[in-house]
């Protein structure tokens, strides 16, 4: 016979070019769990179904622990012959167990299995990348609190613009992660639909309880379209997409860093644990880490439009194209859980610099809106009078070669004659800071409460998720 699983209507056995195009073990063994979890729920269901006997289920049941322990021992020899993880698998079940395993794909195809299998690996994934960026939070907000009152430059436009601290720009990047764990919380959500019984892609005539598997692999129902069931991919789409966008603002911190650490700015200095040196220029220290962070996000763009193209033209209901879902998504993930850890690793190692952050937070006339706000409050100028006004200040400043706050108040009257020495209160980058205390502002005393915030929300979390964690 050509081929065991389906051979029953060909003659000849497939050209070995067919067998390299059509194989997809090397990529979705990594499934190995899911399809086991999944192939012995629907082996219990069929059970209590009336379907198969429960001796054959019982059978089922322990041929498939022993091939997942063969599996996770390496022991277990892949066959590309066999296609991919469901084939393999059902044909080791049947070296095992002998006839019974043939019963197992009763109301089942490999277009729901795959389905399921896969819903079932991406919730995985979310999970994994969701507690990584809590860990990723958890070390920002720490060193945010750390660093409250640090004054470093902010940036518009890569200028000088006004004075933060490093514990806001610290902060800025876990409230993007918090956005990020909502959206792939949102995708989780919706994949968590078992696709397990729609079967081919009309749904069965035997008596399955799709309920009962559903339940037994955590899903929250059945998916109520078995057409849908079998040709949706949305799940890796979603949660793609929630990478992408993850990715996208790690390579922001990631390119900071590499900017930071460069000597020619000198802000932060990496560890050794997170640097490499040159092959042929002794003095160097390379931030390769945040490089490959910042390079790995195209990657995981990448999966997104690659998926996104393969799925764009496709009828209902499955197609082999869809096979593709798997290579491109899978590396993505675990490119992203590597660069959330890295992202993690630099947080906690990196060191600021904090006397060149605070001078070059002074240098660029930073101030010059706090006295163009200080004209309008103190002596009543309309803004765009004292924004004026203050351009000429600075222009005096940068002839003098001072700061503002070095610039003397005769050189500042000639200028503005109702200028007092009570401009002074509001020149320096501390003062800049410590007055912008409105809700979201960058002053030391709110970034000190919302980092402590956030490690309570975040140790409650972990609290709660560790109460939650499943014994299975
Ligand atoms: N290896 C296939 C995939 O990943 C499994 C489904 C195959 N179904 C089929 N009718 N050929 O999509």
């Amino acid at each position: 016979m050509a081929n065991k699983m389906w051979g029953g209507r060909f003659g000849q056995k497939p050209d070995p070019l067919m067998e390299e195009i059509n194989a997809s073990i090397d990529i979705d063994r990594k499934l190995y769990r899911q399809d086991i979890a999944a192939s012995k729920a629907h082996a219990a269901m069929l059970a209590k179904s009336g379907i198969i006997t429960a001796q054959d289920a019982k059978k089922i049941a322990h041929g498939l622990d022993t091939i997942l322990s063969e599996i996770e021992a390496g022991k277990f020899a892949f066959k590309r012959a066999l296609e991919d993880i469901h084939m393999n698998v059902e044909s080791r079940l049947a070296e095992l167990i002998g006839p019974a395993a043939g019963r197992l794909h009763t109301a089942r195809s490999r277009n729901d299995q795959v389905a399921t299998d896969f819903r079932l690996w991406v919730r995985d994934a979310i999970d994994a990348i969701d507690g990584a960026l809590a860990a990723y939070q958890r070390a920002l907000a720490e060193r945010a609190l750390q660093h409250a009152a640090t004054i470093m430059p902010g940036f518009t436009h890569m200028q000088t613009a006004q004075p933060v601290t490093f514990g806001h720009h610290l902060l800025a990047y876990v409230e993007m992660a918090a956005r990020d764990r909502g959206r792939f919380a949102d995708a989780r959500a919706r994949l968590n639909e078992s696709p397990l019984g729609a079967a081919a892609l009309a749904g069965t005539p035997f008596p399955i309880d799709r309920a009962m598997t559903a339940k037994d692999l955590g899903f929250a129902r059945p998916m109520a379209n078995s057409l849908d069931a079998v040709a949706d991919r949305d799940f890796v789409l979603e949660a793609l997409s929630a990478a992408a966008i993850t990715a996208t603002h790690l390579s922001r911190f990631a390119e900071e860093i590499v900017i930071w650490s460069s000597p020619l700015v000198g802000l932060i200095r990496l560890s050794d644990r997170f640097t490499t040196g040159s092959s042929i220029m002794p003095q160097k220290r390379n931030p390769d880490a945040a490089e490959l962070v910042r390079a790995k996000s195209g990657r995981i763009v990448g999966a997104l439009l690659g998926l996104l193209t393969v799925m764009k033209g496709l009828p209902l209901a499955y197609q082999k194209d869809m096979q593709e879902d798997k290579d491109g998504a899978i590396a993505a993930f675990e490119a992203l859980a590597l660069s959330i850890a890295a992202m993690t690793g630099m947080a906690r190692d990196l060191e600021p610099d904090v006397a060149r952050m605070r001078a070059a937070a002074g240098e660029g006339y930073s101030t010059a809106t706090d006295l163009a706000d200080w004209l309008v409050r103190a002596i009543k100028l309309p803004f765009r009078e004292a924004h004026h006004v203050t351009g000429r200040i600075v222009a005096k400043a940068a002839e003098a070669g001072v700061t503002l706050d070095r610039l003397p108040l005769p050189a500042m009257q000639v200028i503005e004659p109702r200028i007092t020495k009570d401009v002074f209160g509001v020149l320096s980058v501390d003062k800049s800071v410590a007055s912008r205390a409105g809700y979201g502002g960058t002053a030391p005393k709110n970034v000190r409460a919302q980092a402590k915030s956030w490690l309570k929300r975040l140790e409650r979390e972990g609290f709660s998720a560790q109460a939650q964690r499943p014994s299975r």
